[in-house]
């Protein structure tokens, strides 16, 4: 055995990890101690014993002092004033124009719950066009480029950086590099990996999952701070003379693309820090809500608060913390300078307590029946705290928020067929607002219905590319007074075609 890796594992009061050593080929041999490369002795054991301990961590319920969002921090898609949500578009559409903003994707998860061997991105929920998340996104970003040069006279690019991790990162550049990158230009797609953690039993020490390997997960969706220092990411974005950064999460169907509204409003009120939240579905909806706790802004899970604080409600009947947090995120490049510099080390680590296989005594592989080990992770989140100026932006479920977390099975939410539903949903109400009406197998007018009925699919089935409109605009001219089938398919090809018949 190499004598630095014993002595790293010493070091780092994980002598086990090397139990079956002598039973490894050569090659194991190499994958096992480079899994631990990355990773210093003394953060090795600081982890290990954190996570030991963590499941026996108390987390207080703190009812007293949170505090709601104050009005001035606050923007809404609904409630502010039309002047003012145009104003913040045109400010959006001009840091566009001026190639200061970019998007991140957070792309490292391993998706357990959905349960397929792929990343969550190369995912297809059904949709007519047989479209992946990944290319949604990516025809997205394509669009609002193609809107903001329209409107400024100028070519601009939304650089697209994407956190995988190592389970993600192969086959999504496979999967990119075979969709010749959904029409975007290679170089201004940057991926990057963030890093591994050994997941631990209850006693701190290393789980191995094979005789030759450590189960290692990914830091959580909070590793983005030290993936963005380890690849040199921020470098990058000043070279490219980025200001601004749209973070979102990969699951979410209705994602809108480097927001110019949402990233105007942040800019004007010159914020540093900024999230997107939808009102809670219901009081006890399990998501973190956004707000303020001893007047530090943060993200309170479900899990912390009391029955008595989650039901709270203002005198006008709405939720007191109504703020449910999506993953949704602006941040300018200098405030995760001062995060990565200064901040990260401060970032606190969540405890996920889950089954992980692993290897007994024999070496033979055991499935456990009940939690074994905890696996422990930063939230993207968890950095409000150290803004110097934070706002809140809230929207609208029904236009922006559907996760896909969970498969198709009975009893389940945000599924493939609730993110399927929910974008055809979101396309069918802009095809009817834009004048179109659609027909039944008789060539009856089928009577218009502009909200979700529960789970239904609707009356109705439209879908419409990205490349021809990301937010309901500019369908007038292809749809006003016309008539069609269901299923409608909205693409570039499809409206050229339209244009030509008017
Ligand atoms: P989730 O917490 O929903 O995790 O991630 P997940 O990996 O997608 O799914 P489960 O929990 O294993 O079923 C929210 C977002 O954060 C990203 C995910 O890719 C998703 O976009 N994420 C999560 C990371 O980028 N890295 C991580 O370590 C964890």
């Amino acid at each position: 055995m190499p004598r630095p890796l014993a002595e790293f594992l010493a070091e780092a009061g994980q002598p086990e990890v090397l139990r079956f050593w002598e039973q490894l080929s050569s090659a194991e041999q190499r994958l096992l101690a480079g899994s631990l490369e990355a990773l210093e002795p003394a953060e090795l054991r600081a982890h290990c014993e954190e996570a030991g301990r963590a499941r026996h961590r108390h987390t207080a319920s703190r009812p007293g002092r949170m505090e709601p969002l104050p009005p001035e921090a606050t923007g809404s898609s609904t409630r502010s004033p039309s002047e003012s949500l145009r104003s913040w578009r045109e400010r959006g559409f001009h840091a566009i124009s001026q190639n200061q903003v970019a998007v991140l994707l957070l792309a490292g998860g391993q998706g357990t719950r959905l349960g397929v061997p792929y990343p969550k991105g190369m995912y297809d929920v059904g949709l007519p066009s047989g479209k992946t998340l990944y290319q949604i996104q990516a025809e997205r970003i394509g669009k609002v480029q193609q809107l903001a040069e329209e409107k400024l006279g100028k070519q601009c690019t939304i650089p697209w950086y994407i956190m995988t991790s190592e389970f993600t990162l192969e086959p999504t550049e496979k999967f990119f590099t075979q969709n010749n990158y959904f029409g975007l230009l290679k170089s201004n797609i940057i991926m990057f990996e963030q890093q591994m953690l050994p997941a631990v039993d209850f006693s701190g020490k290393i789980i191995l999952e094979q005789k030759g390997k450590i189960a290692m997960a990914p830091d959580g969706n909070g590793g983005l701070y030290r993936a963005l220092t380890n690849n040199k990411i921020l470098e990058d974005m000043d070279r490219r003379g980025i200001r601004f950064v749209h973070v979102y999460c990969v699951d979410n169907i209705l994602v809108k693309m480097a927001d110019p509204v949402f990233i105007g409003f942040c800019v004007e009120k010159g914020a540093d820090c900024g999230a997107k939240v939808v009102e809670k579905a219901y009081p006890t909806e399990p998501v973190g809500v956004v707000c303020r706790v001893d007047g530090i802004y943060q993200v309170v899970e479900y899990s912390e608060v009391s029955q008595e604080t989650v039901e709270q409600r203002n005198a006008d009947g709405q939720l007191t913390f109504n703020a449910g947090n999506i993953c949704n995120h602006f941040f300018t490049v200098e405030f995760l300078k001062s995060v990565t510099e200064e901040f990260e080390p401060q970032l606190k680590l969540h405890v996920a307590v889950k089954k992980i296989p692993h290897v007994d005594e024999k070496g033979n592989v055991v499935k456990p029946e009940t939690p074994n080990g905890i696996k422990m992770e930063k939230f993207v989140f968890d950095v409000f705290q150290f803004s110097k100026k934070f706002v809140v932006f809230e929207v609208l479920r029904e236009d922006e928020f559907s996760p896909l977390k969970n498969a198709d099975k009975a009893g389940s939410k945000d599924t493939p067929t609730s993110a399927r539903q929910a974008l055809l949903w979101q396309h069918y109400r802009w095809a009817v607002q834009a004048g179109a009406h659609f027909l039944d197998q008789r060539n009856n007018r089928i009577p218009p219905l502009n909200q979700c009925q529960g789970t239904e699919e609707p009356p109705a089935v439209c879908e419409i590319s990205p490349l021809v409109s990301c937010e309901g605009e500019g369908l007038e001219k292809y749809l006003r007074d016309q008539e069609f089938h269901s299923p409608l398919l909205l693409t570039e090809k499809t409206v050229a075609a339209l244009g030509q018949g008017q």
